[in-house]
């Protein structure tokens, strides 16, 4: 192959590197400079008591609209991301699986895949080779053939829609995935095939920032790095052996042991 520019970047090691993030949302502010840089070939782990920013980062890394970054940026392959749209980072090869997976009534999941395929790839792929291609990954993360063949997430169980962006993202190869509450909704089983089908998928080539609520996860998906948000700020970072000594003392316990004072809570959820 010819080492045109294009295949030099390719060999490089993908970096996600947030800067001084700070994000608001209708006005009032829940990103209060948030630092973390995620490489391919690493998986971080973000955890954090409801209501601290998690989804709120995970939505302003994908550029969803009505969050307004007020200060810090985004930086991706090198570039600052910050204002590009949700498709155009994606392109760029950031994913993002929603924490709660819209339904899309008469597109079936296999015909979903192969237009998001087109559309971040920019790649004419045939149906047949499309099939082909799908098929490996199914077989890989146990997904069945009927599943594919169903509407998206239409009528399908919490664990069937997490299957899906799983597979989603076994199709779409992005460098660095960004994946909210993965475990969420999640029987036992359905965690475990979750859990191992995304750490099947990590590798050199994938990063992940998995954001979770419980440490249940990481039995199966061992992460490089841990960190605990809380009122909109990364309050502790640490190895893997951060996520039992959470389990044990709790957010509160965590809390006073780094004389946070609580912020202001959510009126309901
Ligand atoms: N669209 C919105 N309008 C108003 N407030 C919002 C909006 N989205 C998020 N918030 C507020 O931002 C704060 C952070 O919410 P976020 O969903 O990011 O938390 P989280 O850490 O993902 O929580 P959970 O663990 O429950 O998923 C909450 O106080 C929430 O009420
Ligand atoms: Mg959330």
């Amino acid at each position: 192959m010819a080492r045109t520019a294009d295949t030099i970047d390719k060999t490089e090691t993908v970096t996600l590197d947030i800067r001084g993030l700070r994000a608001s949302v209708e006005g009032k502010e829940i990103l209060k400079g948030i630092d973390l840089t995620v490489r391919q070939g690493e998986v971080h782990a973000l955890m954090g008591p409801n209501g601290s920013g998690k989804s709120t980062l995970a939505h302003v890394l994908m550029g969803r609209p009505g969050y307004q970054v007020t200060g810090g940026e985004i930086r991706f392959k090198g570039q600052n991301i910050t204002a590009l749209r949700p498709d155009q980072r994606a392109q760029l090869g950031l994913f993002l699986a929603f924490q709660y997976p819209t339904e899309i009534p008469g597109v079936s999941v296999v015909n979903f895949l192969r237009s998001a395929y087109k559309a971040v790839k920019g790649d004419q792929i045939s149906a047949l080779a499309f099939r082909k291609r799908l098929k490996e990954k199914m077989a890989l993360l146990a997904v069945e053939d009927q599943m594919v063949n169903r509407y998206v997430n239409q009528g399908f169980s919490g664990g069937e829609k997490k299957k899906n962006e799983i597979l989603q993202l076994a199709v779409l190869e992005p460098d660095i995935a960004v994946l909210d509450e993965t475990d969420s909704g999640l029987d036992i089983d359905s965690l475990k095939a979750v859990a191992t089908g995304v750490q099947q998928l990590v590798g050199p080539d994938l990063g992940v920032l998995l954001i979770t609520h419980y440490q249940r996860i990481l039995n199966y998906i061992t992460p490089d790095r841990i960190h605990v948000m809380m009122d909109g700020r990364i309050v502790l970072s640490g190895g893997p052996e951060l996520a039992p000594e959470l389990e044990q003392k709790g957010y509160e316990g965590l809390r006073k042991e780094l004389g946070i004072e609580a912020g202001e809570e959510p009126v309901s959820k």
